[in-house]
């Protein structure tokens, strides 16, 4: 392999590490521990782990955690009403409701119920739209992570061509509004693109997430091109993937993402930062 591991794992535990410190600061300085709510609607299986690390992550550095697991049958009404309690609960600095949400409830319609000053997942139109505007304020987790990794590699972003493979609300937009932002010349791909190889092989800069396992040749990866692959594929063997296949594509990128250990780890540490983020800039 010629390129570089980007070891999120690493960098996510030295971002906690200092939250950490950050949470026993304002401990002796007498002030309230940070707060985040997560909301589960639902059993789905992946979801399930997903809070669980979130949770866990919230307490081991020292935050209120509190959890509110609903039953499937929730109604939108429900799940309204706990939001409406919890944005006016001053000991919560965040909230989180937990996506996918079932079918009887509209995810836009949560996530714009949700306070823009609690909405430490970045998904309001607000949140989105001050990104979009180069005006910053809480942001989307993954992207964020991922802008940290990026960052890690002291690789200039001024001027890269940059290419995301994927268009989600989550990922994708709000992945490509980073880029921008940072100087990149941003190319986003979907399911309507055509021929995805030559945009992926103009790539600088290749952050790909539609979750599909090695969707993404390596032989397509440009020599040289920094790769983050956002993909966390469970094969029938049992073995964590990415959407890129990895190994060819190490052989060609400077710098690649492994799966697991890239990107996973830094979706939690960025809402721990955005929850502190929120108690710091709105509540305290
Ligand atoms: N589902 C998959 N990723 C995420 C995320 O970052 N936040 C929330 N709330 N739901 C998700």
């Amino acid at each position: 392999m010629t390129a570089q591991l980007i070891d999120g794992k690493a960098i996510a535990q030295s971002i906690r590490k200092e939250l950490k410190q950050k949470v026993a600061d304002r401990r002796a300085a007498g002030k309230r521990l940070p707060g985040l709510a997560v909301i589960l609607v639902g059993d789905d299986p992946a979801s399930q782990v997903y809070v669980g690390n979130k949770r866990k992550a919230c307490e081991e550095v020292g935050y209120v955690s509190r959890s509110y697991d609903m039953p499937e049958s929730t109604s939108e009404a429900e799940l309204l009403a706990l939001i409406d309690t919890l944005n006016n609960d001053k000991a919560i600095d965040g909230i989180l409701v937990q996506l996918p949400l079932p079918e009887q409830i509209e995810d836009a319609k949560v996530i714009e119920r949700i306070r823009p000053d609690k909405d430490v997942d970045g998904f309001h139109p607000y949140n989105v739209g001050r990104l979009a505007q180069r005006i910053p304020q809480l942001r989307a987790c993954t992207p964020m992570g991922i802008m940290t990794l990026i960052k890690s590699t002291g690789v200039d972003l001024h001027g890269l061509d940059a290419v995301v493979v994927g268009a989600s609300n989550i990922v994708g937009r709000p992945m490509t509004l980073e880029l921008l932002l940072a100087g990149c010349t941003t190319t986003t791909c979907h399911r309507f693109t055509h021929d995805l190889q030559e945009k992926v092989s103009r790539a600088d800069l290749l952050v790909v997430a539609v979750g599909k396992p090695g969707f993404i040749p390596g032989d397509w990866v440009k020599p040289g091109a920094i790769v983050i692959d956002v993909g966390i594929n469970r094969l029938e063997d049992g073995h964590l993937v990415g959407d890129v296949q990895f190994d060819v594509a190490a052989e060609r990128a400077s710098f690649i993402t492994p799966v697991p250990g890239g990107v996973g780890p830094m979706t939690i540490a960025s809402l721990l930062e955005n929850t502190l983020y929120a108690a710091e800039r709105y509540h305290d």
